[in-house]
């Protein structure tokens, strides 16, 4: 019999003598207000009817409950609570026992550990992500994981947020079995065989013994990785507290902590951060547009890029056809395609049969006409206008009538590009980042002529490739190289005007960025940059302060960074060391210059970067390259290593505040001159108290 309870997301149903309580909250079953109150009244009515000996928690829909509604932080509280319904669940006296099915996440992992017994299917995850919100789990989970797992597993799962898989989990002590077949069929026999038995709470166990040391080190490990995030090294307060403190004691300080972090700049930031991902997938101008079909791919190249293009191809399930120019190159290009097959099969990412049924769907050939069959080609040939374009000649002629054709440029006109093709309204860019196999980030850029279902088709395969494509027009270098070429030149007029390329990058690397500027640079290579100055240089504004002498001067000394063993470092056994030839270099060009070195100020230059970014953001969204200023601060989260927990330089800008960010531009102009004008939008909203977040594309 089925009854639903009084409130519509939770229903119980009878079987037998266990009640089997079901959550259906459509997509993740998050704990919201209704749901947190049909499960407390759900459980209280079962506890108090005494035809039922056992209690079954499961949910309906694609997952176990995926934690607290996030929408509802920031916002005054809903009772009930989410540790009331846990208590309720914990001390109830009789047994209950969670199903879990897809990902029991967050507070919904918390709901579990409340209970008194723990199955999962074969192919749920458990996890604690909160860390990556910027909090911490509020609800027990940094009290009760320690109690099952053991302190140091606890903190592990809990200060990287990564969710472990229901067998690992099982081997952690964190579920009492994994079904075999029906879950909730062997969930309701786990709950009747703990009926009629002292109940074991979570709560009430006592920490086991650990390893102090290993703790320790984990924790070390996790302040020292933190860069600025507190969300991480709050964690590790908690959890240690977890093995000095009584469990009232412990609960009631990860609430303290839960509540401190939930209002902070950095969780509302990393908010932010979360729904914009989801959001940047949905193009306002594609919506209702139907995709090319695509199964068979077309790579031209397979250097670094191309080869990673095709591996991540493959690995989506594709067929792919990758095109060299030489007998040679098709031989160097199939060994570094399987050469990065190698490195996941020794890593333990895929299986040998796995490799062997990816390599089999793909060719490597040296006949471009090979690509006539393919229903997209993505063309990942040597940077350079007249190389792309005799490509896209041929390309055109031979590719079939339905076909895509993408260039993976970083930075040159995809419109001249399309032209060349003869068919631009099938052209678009896919902008891939390095390593194209590991990176999230790919610009979809649309072309003046491009076909929105061209445009779609590029989305949906990036998609499909397990990536976050951003849609954008054409521009120089897109948004992230755009942005990045901006804030960059402030880095290198630092260099002449007093800093050396160690404190620029400890300054950057302080205020959150996974590398300084100077460590990517020589990461990878100098060419780039020194190609880019090279095709710019005829179209530069005499006027503009030039800031490359630095970098032209390391690149002819042949310092293309670490390839050659130097670059702004020198690198030994591949780390990077300050080089005094360095230091001597960038003192001579500032002489040079007539320049005087005056004492660097990390703090000036952090909002100096700061300031650029948000200003150029604020030309691309003139300029209608994005609609939203999301898709900027997406494409510098998930492609340049900005740090997630300021949310994005747009972002960052709104809680600075537009006034701060345009006095900043002011003293920037004053100090740069030509070319660093404020923007026209960050001027207007900064005296409209508009925000970069309200403003949107029209027409
Ligand atoms: N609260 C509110 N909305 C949520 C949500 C949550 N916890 N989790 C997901 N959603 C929304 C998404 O925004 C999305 O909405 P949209 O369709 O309008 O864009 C929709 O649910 C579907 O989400 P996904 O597109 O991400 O679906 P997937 O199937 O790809 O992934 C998932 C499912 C793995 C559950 C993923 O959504 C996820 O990781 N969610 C967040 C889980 C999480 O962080 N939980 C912890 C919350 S904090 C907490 O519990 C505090 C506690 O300790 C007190």
């Amino acid at each position: 019999m089925s009854s639903a309870a009084p409130h519509g997301p939770v229903t119980t149903r009878r079987e037998g003598d266990v009640t089997l309580i079901l959550v259906d909250s459509p997509p993740v079953n998050a704990l919201s207000q209704a749901v947190r109150a049909g499960l407390l009244e759900a459980v209280k009515a079962a506890a108090a009817d005494a035809g039922v000996k056992a209690i079954v928690l499961a949910c309906e829909g694609r997952t176990f409950i995926a934690g607290a509604d996030i929408r509802e932080f920031g916002k005054p509280p809903l009772a009930p609570g989410l540790s009331e319904v846990l208590s309720a669940i914990e001390s109830c006296a009789k047994p209950v026992v969670a199903a879990i099915h897809g990902t029991a996440l967050g507070g919904g992992f918390e709901v579990a550990l409340s209970c008194h017994g723990r199955i999962a299917d074969k192919g749920a995850a458990v996890g604690l992500p909160e860390v990556k919100l910027g909090i911490i789990p509020g609800a027990g989970g940094t009290q009760r994981t320690p109690r099952l797992a053991g302190p140091v597993a606890a903190l592990e799962m809990i200060s990287s947020g990564k969710p472990v898989k229901a067998a690992q989990a099982k081997a952690m002590g964190l579920l009492d079995s994994v079904a075999s077949g029906d879950l909730r069929a062997e969930a309701i026999t786990l709950a009747r065989a703990l009926s009629g038995k002292p109940l074991r709470r979570t709560g009430e166990l006592a920490v086991p013994a650990f390893d102090h040391a290993a703790f320790n080190k984990v924790a070390a490990t996790v302040i020292g990785k933190a860069r600025g995030q507190l969300s991480p090294v709050r964690a590790v307060e908690a959890v240690r507290l977890a093995t000095t403190t009584a469990i009232g004691e412990g609960l009631a300080a990860e609430r303290a902590i839960f509540t401190e972090l939930v209002g902070s700049d950095q969780a509302k930031a990393l908010r932010y951060a979360f729904f914009s991902e989801r959001e940047v997938q949905r193009v306002p101008h594609l919506e209702g547009v139907s995709p090319r079909k695509v199964e068979t791919v077309g790579v031209i190249g397979a250097g670094t890029m191309g080869a990673g293009i095709a591996v991540s191809l493959l690995d989506a399930g594709l067929r792919v056809t990758v095109v060299e120019t030489s007998t040679a190159a098709v031989g160097a290009g199939w060994d570094r395609i399987a050469g990065l097959y190698a490195r996941a099969l020794k890593s333990g990412r895929i299986d040998e049969a796995g490799k062997d049924e990816r390599l089999s769907r793909l060719t490597v050939s040296e006949d471009f006409g090979d690509l006539a069959g393919c229903d997209l080609v993505i063309e990942a040939a040597f940077e350079e206008m007249g190389v792309k374009k005799e490509i896209f000649g041929r390309l055109g002629a031979v590719a079939q009538a339905v076909a895509v054709l993408a260039t993976n440029t970083s930075y040159l006109d995809v419109n001249e590009i399309a032209q060349a093709s003869g068919r631009p309204a099938d052209v678009i860019g896919l902008h891939f980042f390095s390593p194209a196999n590991i990176m999230r980030l790919v610009e979809v850029v649309e072309g003046a002529a491009s076909a929105p279902d061209a445009v779609a088709t590029g989305v949906a395969l990036a998609r499909r490739l397990g990536k976050l494509p951003v849609t954008c027009g054409v521009c120089d270098g897109f948004v992230g190289n755009r942005i990045l070429a901006t804030w960059r030149q402030i880095t290198d007029f630092a260099l002449e005007d007093g800093a050396l390329p160690a404190e620029v990058d400890a300054a950057l690397e302080g205020y959150g960025m996974a590398m300084g500027p100077f460590a990517v640079a020589d990461l990878a290579g100098l060419d780039i940059g020194a190609a880019r100055r090279k095709r710019l240089a005829p179209t530069r504004d005499p006027k503009a302060r030039y800031g490359g002498t630095v970098a032209d001067r390391l690149c002819a000394l042949g310092r293309f960074g670490q390839k050659t063993g130097a670059g702004y470092y020198r690198y030994v056994d591949g780390k990077r060391q300050v080089d005094p030839e360095v230091t001597a270099i960038v003192q001579s060009v500032s002489a040079e210059l007539g320049r005087p070195r005056e004492p660097f100020d990390p703090d000036r230059l952090v909002r100096q970067v700061r300031a650029a970014m948000a200003n150029e953001g604020a030309k691309i969204l003139a300029e209608k390259i994005v609609p939203r200023a999301l898709d900027i601060d997406m494409v510098l989260l998930h492609g340049y290593g900005f740090p997630a927990w300021r949310g994005g330089p747009m972002f960052e800008a709104d809680l600075v505040g537009l006034p701060t960010i345009l006095a900043d531009m002011r003293e920037i102009h004053a100090a740069f001159g030509h070319g660093w004008e404020p923007a026209e939008l960050l001027v207007e909203l900064a005296g409209s108290g508009g925000s970069f977040g309200s403003h949107q594309r029209s027409g």
